[in-house]
């Protein structure tokens, strides 16, 4: 399958902590540093309407700002209910400046 990638952003965009929300078509995809590492993951919460990009770093996890589900950073994996499923994961890459995120 081929992946495409979409430019979304400097990395000086996206701070520490400071997950931002951006736009690949229809989907919202939010975007993450981690301990300098990039990571792109499905934003709308599997659980009701949030955007998780809105929520709580903790350590490496993201909890949902509405109902507190918790999902690992680097992977996507649901540690928390009352989410009950993975959030999709996205490849990031960094080239020339920019931060592209990868859809196959
Ligand atoms: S909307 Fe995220 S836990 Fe309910």
């Amino acid at each position: 399958m081929t992946t495409t990638w979409h430019d979304v952003a400097a990395p000086e965009d996206v701070a520490e902590d400071m997950p931002i929300t951006v736009k690949l078509g229809d989907r919202d995809v939010g975007l993450y540093r981690l301990n300098g590492e990039f990571y792109a993951l499905e934003d709308v919460c599997p659980h009701a309407y949030a955007l998780l990009s809105q929520g709580f770093i903790e350590g490496d996890e993201i909890e949902c700002p509405l109902h507190g589900a918790k999902f690992h950073i680097p992977t996507g994996r649901c540690t928390k209910e009352p989410a009950d499923r993975d959030l999709r994961r996205y490849d990031v890459k960094l080239e020339s400046g920019r931060l592209f995120v990868g859809v196959a």
